[in-house]
């Protein structure tokens, strides 16, 4: 009896570790080393193209920045530091800040100026880092800790030089622990205006929509925000969207044009009313209006901006305005129809271990985090990528580059050309999007919804030939 039972035991035994064998190696395989260059994460895909362009041109990402050192045009420092944010509603939340608030200053340049930025960190524990979002700057002014830099501990400065190329609305965020410094305040508005400036018949407006625990502002402020505008003025109001999901942005009171999607002009936008545009997370939308007798607002799921005499707020039209069919069609400056390599980005989810700890996580193309494909390129390939959600909402955002949208689940685009550096991708749609490789590194091409991408929704864009020598860890956290 005594002899049965113990075979039963072993028996019981044996049956665990055949069951525990295979969740024990998965458990390891998800682990990954205290520290690591994106360079070695994943598998290279090739995209069809060729596995080496240029072997003989070498260069590493501190060398890939703005040529020349010239005398800045617009210089701008900054001081991170914890801080208290205090919200006119009297929410107080310990937050992060830029120069004492948050959202930080509003930078304006003009296209070709060099900007210099000067970030000191102050008192950010965890180090920290500026990416210009939206912005083609070169790599090593992107600002990814253990992408394209160090982050920056505190007591130290990091210089971001550079000359926008694009007129536009952008903006400017954390891109170390960014799940956590983004939300808590370490974020502004950067704009970039045409040469010679901005056309004085328009008041310029920027319109940051930023959530502090839970409160929805504009540029810092909740509620009805009166703004300096009479009526006959025509006003741009430049939506920025930080926040993890999209926002709806409306006209109550007039009729307006959707004049820009991410910092790029629509090609002829008409005229609407009774639409709503989605912002998506990290996206900008600029809106533009006059100002009739009566008054406009601007609103923006929450928090609105009121313009000239205080008008009715209307309830969120119904339909959307669908970018897919919005403006007229203008030259691209490239052919997307004989792309040179061709990329999925199907998002998954399934349960597994990532990083050692079980859970229900992000695939890409059905591997998981860092076992993700590395979208190898070479430069001035013409680049397309067919990008799937079969899991939630996932807000794509390429760095260094803007797409544009060839196709929504096989409606091809017949409006204005409908560029984007952040595409909100909905569960079930696919997305053709194409772009030109034309700006060398190594670039984050993730999820903006910043938990997903803290839970390993993170890819790049990489260029053959391009050596990483900052490692994710090591106090390194980009996400
Ligand atoms: Cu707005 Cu990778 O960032
Ligand atoms: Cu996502």
């Amino acid at each position: 009896m005594w002899g049965s039972r113990r075979r039963r035991i072993v028996a019981g035994l044996t049956g665990c570790a055949l069951l525990l064998a295979p969740l024990a190696w998965m458990w390891q395989a998800s682990l990954v080393p205290r520290s690591y260059s994106v360079a070695e994460m994943g598998t290279p895909d090739l995209g069809g193209g060729a596995a080496h362009a240029h072997p003989d041109h070498r260069v590493a990402v501190p060398d890939l920045t703005e040529p020349g050192d010239g005398t800045p045009d617009v210089r701008v420092r900054l001081i991170a530091r914890s801080d208290t944010i205090r919200l006119d509603s009297g929410q107080e939340m310990h937050g992060l800040t830029l120069n004492g608030t948050s959202p930080g200053p509003v930078i304006r340049a003009e296209v070709g100026q060099l900007v210099e930025v000067e970030l000191f960190n102050e008192s950010v524990t965890d180090g920290t880092t500026l990416h210009w979002h939206g912005v083609e700057v070169p790599n090593a002014m992107d600002g990814v800790a253990g992408v394209t830099q160090d982050a920056v501990p505190v007591g130290s400065t990091f210089t971001y030089r550079f000359r926008p190329p694009r007129a536009g609305t952008y903006w400017y965020h954390s891109h170390q622990v960014s799940h956590e410094q983004v939300p808590r305040g370490l974020i502004g508005a950067l704009v970039v205006e045409p040469r010679g400036g901005l056309d004085s018949e328009t008041t310029d407006l920027v319109a940051l929509v930023h959530s502090y625990g839970g409160t929805r502002t504009v540029n810092g402020a909740t509620g009805e925000i009166p703004v300096d505008a009479t009526p006959g003025d025509r006003v741009r109001v430049r939506v920025i969207n930080t926040g993890n999901g999209p926002i709806s942005a409306w006209v109550s009171g007039t009729p307006f044009r959707l004049a820009a999607i991410d910092a790029s002009d629509v090609h002829r936008p008409e005229t609407v009313t009774d639409r709503h545009v989605q912002v998506t997370a990290g996206g900008r939308a600029d809106l533009e209006l006059v100002v009739p007798a009566s008054g406009a607002r601007v609103e923006l799921s929450g928090p609105s901006l009121v313009l000239g005499p205080d008008s009715p707020a209307e309830r969120r039209p119904e339909a959307r305005l669908d970018p897919l069919t919005y403006g007229e069609p203008a030259p691209l400056g490239f052919d997307p129809e004989r792309p040179d390599r061709r990329f999925d980005y199907a998002i998954g989810r399934r349960p597994a271990f990532v990083r050692g700890r079980p859970g229900l996580w992000w695939s890409i193309n059905g591997h998981l985090y860092p076992d993700v494909p590395m979208f190898m390129v070479a430069e001035k390939d013409v680049v397309r990528v067919s990008i799937t959600s079969r899991s939630d909402v996932h807000p794509m955002h390429l760095h260094g580059h803007r797409m544009v949208v060839l196709s929504r689940d096989g409606q091809p685009a017949t409006g204005s050309p409908w560029w984007v550096d952040s595409l909100n991708v909905a569960p079930g749609e696919t997305y053709e999007v194409a772009f030109v490789a034309d700006n060398p590194g190594a670039w984050m091409f993730h999820c903006h919804h910043l938990g997903h991408a803290a839970e390993g929704l993170v890819a790049h864009l990489m260029y053959h030939g391009v050596a990483v020598p900052y490692r994710i860890g090591d106090g390194n956290v980009p996400e």
